[in-house]
């Protein structure tokens, strides 16, 4: 099958003034397939979000191409959302008008789009709260909101750029689950950066390992295992070594 995300050879030095540009990725290529969740894991500051940004068509590239459906990403489409690392929410608007913003942009009714934001509302666990302002929900519950704005307008790929980043344990893993099902249900195809091993463990199906800047490939490693994970499966533990042995931990 072809792949539905071509990365070819992207280069990025982010030019700040002379002498002190930062070189961020080096040569980086790689393709991804239709409706994977396809990770992208490495240490802070070794270029994840400049490399989502390329592809998501929000930053060019020094040299290098992305390519999606056959066509060079030259800037942001409205069929790849991304979900960013600062995701924010409309304060002005309850969870419902958050969710149904991408929909009322794309002209759809009021009474349909409210519908269909409703399904997403069920689907992250947050009936009852359609008419509570974000400043009204907890951090995880805020994070859920973001997931069903960007579930709800039915992109052909998601970008999420740390979507758990600074939720605790238990709701980080409760997440997790929720975007399990999620996928189950929808199949959508999803780039996922993360700096976080067990993250990038419970949920992907390829792991795409960056070294520090400038980010280059280490390594892609398969991960053929059911979902959910249990962290005791005895398949898993030898990717999460091979993991850990790629950041000499
Ligand atoms: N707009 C910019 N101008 C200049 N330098 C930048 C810019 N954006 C990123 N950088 C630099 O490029 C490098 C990679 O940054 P990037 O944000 O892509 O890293 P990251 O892997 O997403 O890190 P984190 O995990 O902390 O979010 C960093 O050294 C950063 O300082
Ligand atoms: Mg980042």
């Amino acid at each position: 099958m072809e792949d539905l995300v071509y990365v070819e050879n992207v280069n990025k030095t982010h030019e700040i003034h002379k002498g002190n540009d930062v070189y961020a990725l080096d040569l980086v290529n790689f393709s991804i397939k239709k409706g994977e969740l396809f990770c992208i894991l490495g240490p802070s500051g070794c270029g994840k979000t400049t490399l989502l940004n390329i592809m998501a068509g929000f930053e060019k590239p020094t040299s290098g191409k992305v390519i999606i459906n056959g066509k060079e990403v030259t800037k942001p489409n409205p069929n790849y959302i991304t979900m960013f690392q600062e995701y924010c929410l409309f304060s002005w608007r309850t969870v419902l008008e958050n969710v149904t913003f991408g929909l009322e942009i794309k002209g759809i009714p009021k009474l349909k789009r409210e519908n269909i934001a409703k399904k997403y509302i069920k689907m992250v666990h947050l009936e009852g709260f359609e008419n509570k302002y974000p400043s009204q929900l907890s951090g995880g519950m805020q994070r859920r909101v973001a997931i069903a704005r960007t579930l709800a307008v039915n992109p052909d790929i998601i970008f999420m750029d740390e979507p758990f980043a600074g939720l605790d344990a238990f709701t980080k893993a409760r997440m997790e689950n929720e975007l399990i099902d999620i996928l189950a249900k929808e199949g959508k195809t999803i780039v996922l950066i993360t700096h976080d091993i067990d993250t990038a463990l419970a949920l992907a199906d390829r792991i795409m390992i960056l070294s520090y800047r400038p980010g280059k490939i280490k390594k892609i490693i398969n991960v053929d295992l059911e979902r959910p994970r249990e962290k005791t499966n005895a398949k898993r533990l030898p990717i999460e070594k091979e993991i850990l042995s790629e950041f000499k931990l």
